[in-house]
């Protein structure tokens, strides 16, 4: 198989700086939940690294489910059909859930997710993501915490795929045209 790393344009941001941005938000959702029964909801598949991290950084008590969810498929559109492929093995009523994303890009999947979990009645229903996507500051969903905000490219690691790939690459790069184009 071809290295990762030559099918990289430039990193972005690296694992240092993602894990001490996670450090900073870790502190801010510590207050808020000191006192409440925190559910982490960790979106499949990408939002697997990000879970794992923000969740060691957390001191608060905490569990963690997760949902399967897929809008994309293997291309680099999102094709706007949000499917539910795995759903959440815990009954979130009255329960402080917060959704853990790796990023928001057109909003769709968290608009549709947001609508489906808020209609099981959490006590209260917050997101937080590692990255965000111009086009997402134009989706109605508030985001409660964002990591960082990134460039109209398509970037791939850090729990980032493309057509499945690059998943496993610690810091977040963007990816050579001549791979997708
Ligand atoms: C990606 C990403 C987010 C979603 C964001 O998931 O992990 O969940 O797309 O895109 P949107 O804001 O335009 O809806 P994907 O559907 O590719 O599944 P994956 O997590 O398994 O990669
Ligand atoms: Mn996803
Ligand atoms: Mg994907």
């Amino acid at each position: 198989a071809t290295q990762i790393s030559s099918e990289l344009t430039r990193v972005l941001y690296t694992n240092d700086q993602i894990q001490a941005r996670l450090a900073d938000i870790a502190a801010e959702i510590d207050e808020e939940y000191r006192d409440k029964d925190l559910l982490l909801v960790g979106v499949l598949n990408g939002a697997v690294m990000v879970m794992a991290d923000l969740s060691r950084h957390l001191t608060v008590h905490l569990q963690m489910d997760w949902m399967a969810i897929s809008s994309y498929g293997s291309g680099t559109q999102s094709s706007g059909v949000v499917r539910i492929l795995k759903d959440l093995t815990t009954d979130i009523e009255g329960r402080h859930v917060l959704v853990v994303e790796d990023i928001i890009d057109t909003g769709l999947t968290l608009a549709y997710l947001i609508q489906n979990l808020h209609s099981r009645k959490p006590a209260s229903l917050k997101i937080m993501t590692m990255f965000r996507k111009p086009e997402a500051l134009s989706s109605p969903v508030e985001v409660s915490h964002v990591g960082f905000d990134l460039p109209n490219e398509f970037v791939v690691g850090y729990g980032l795929d493309y057509a499945g790939r690059y998943r496993n690459l610690v810091d977040v790069a963007t990816l050579a045209p001549h791979v997708y184009s």
